[in-house]
């Protein structure tokens, strides 16, 4: 056995080591264990998942495929050419993978060598950092501005400092605003390469991936984890330009889009029709839940175009809203970050999630305040 105790290893990264790692969330099923109550009775409204779930296609697609025992295609043709009709974008400039996270993932390592330094417009996704750090890059933070938009001059700062690469979510994640027109061309006018994340996309009505063709520094990336109810088979996509989606292609992992997931992704684009029916009723949730929140005096909900809402905390402790939630098994999302330290996100549920966590945040008001 080697001695690890006076140091470290010399066959690991001591930046690795020290990474604190992606705090992802648990399922169900664990969360009813920890918390000592049935699975029914959690309502997860902590990782903006779909509580409709899937087409009902899917089911007998998984169901129907025949070819589980071989490789799937790893050049994904057809569901890159049924994307392709989707987004109304060519196939040649889409490359599927396992979640956006894994496009993410590779457009990092093409983009950024060790030391080299990505923008990240906090707060956002914490993915960001965390693959930009696993690729041996630098994250240089800039805040958004007080209303959440991103500060173009403080990106502009960045870049001439270096930075190569610029991740900006739209709608983002965890605030809910879009990013302008006029931002986004501001972001392509600068020597960098820009990952537009529009995982929400569906929820926001607004996508711009109709720009990729004509510029050679975007990629946006989309995911069927939202709107689509497919998280749990990991399905994404990125739309690039075509000598970047070529290199993309050439360095992936070969079989890097499951088999299930391919499946999958082709049964829901056949079922659009049938999907955005539930994004519809996911959009007018949002809305129900946003009027019942605002009758939630410690609770202040941003305005969102995504399927969650971001709420600013006051005369409480966000934490102890969470917890006191959590001990419900209502689970929302808490962050542990300064810059969100007194925020909470809550995703939108069913109509039966919204009313529960409603009686619940005014009960926790009435404690807090005291019965007239
Ligand atoms: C902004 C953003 N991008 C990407 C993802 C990840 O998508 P996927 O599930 O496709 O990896 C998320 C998931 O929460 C997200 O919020």
């Amino acid at each position: 056995m080697n001695d690890m105790s006076n140091s470290l290893p010399r066959w690991l990264r001591p930046d690795v080591l020290s990474m604190p790692g992606y705090e992802p969330v648990e399922p169900p099923e664990v969360l009813a264990r920890r918390l000592g109550l049935p699975v029914e009775a959690i309502a997860k409204l902590d990782a903006n998942e779909n509580p409709y779930g899937p087409s009902p296609r899917v089911g007998e697609a998984l169901a129907d495929y025949k070819s589980y025992h071989l490789y799937p295609d790893p050049a994904h043709g057809e569901v890159r050419e049924a994307l392709a009709n989707y987004i109304g974008v060519g196939a040649e400039h889409i490359v599927a993978g396992s979640g956006a996270d894994e496009l993410l993932d590779i457009v990092t390592r093409m983009s950024l060598a060790p030391g080299d330094a990505a923008v990240d417009n906090v707060p956002t996704f914490g993915m960001y950092p965390f693959i930009v750090q696993l690729a041996g890059g630098r994250v240089a933070k800039v805040s958004r501005r007080d209303d959440f938009t991103i500060d173009l001059d403080g990106i502009k700062a960045a870049v001439a400092q270096g930075a190569k690469l610029i991740f900006a979510a739209t709608p983002n994640n965890p605030t809910g605003n879009v990013a302008t027109a006029g931002e986004i061309d501001a972001l392509l006018a600068l020597d960098a390469l820009v990952v537009l994340d529009e995982a929400y996309a569906e929820f926001a009505g607004k996508s711009y991936v109709k720009l990729v063709p004509q510029n050679d520094n975007l990629i946006v990336l989309r995911t069927f984890s939202k709107w689509a109810g497919l998280a749990g088979l990991r399905a994404g996509y990125g739309i690039m330009p075509q000598y970047l989606a070529e290199l993309a292609m050439r360095v992936k992992m070969p079989y890097n889009l499951n088999a299930a997931a391919q499946v999958a992704m082709l049964a829901s684009l056949q079922d659009v029709g049938g999907l955005m029916i539930n994004v519809n009723k996911i959009i007018n949730e949002r809305e129900r839940l946003r009027e019942k929140l605002a009758a939630v005096p410690f609770l202040r909900a941003l305005p969102s175009s995504a399927n969650f809402l971001l709420c600013e905390v006051s005369g409480l402790e966000a934490k102890d809203v969470w917890h006191r939630l959590r001990e419900q098994g209502i689970i929302v999302r808490y962050y542990h970050t300064a810059l969100l330290s007194n925020y909470i996100r809550i995703s939108v549920g069913r109509p039966q999630d919204t009313d529960r966590l409603v009686a619940a945040l005014q009960e926790i008001g009435e404690t807090v305040h005291g019965r007239a």
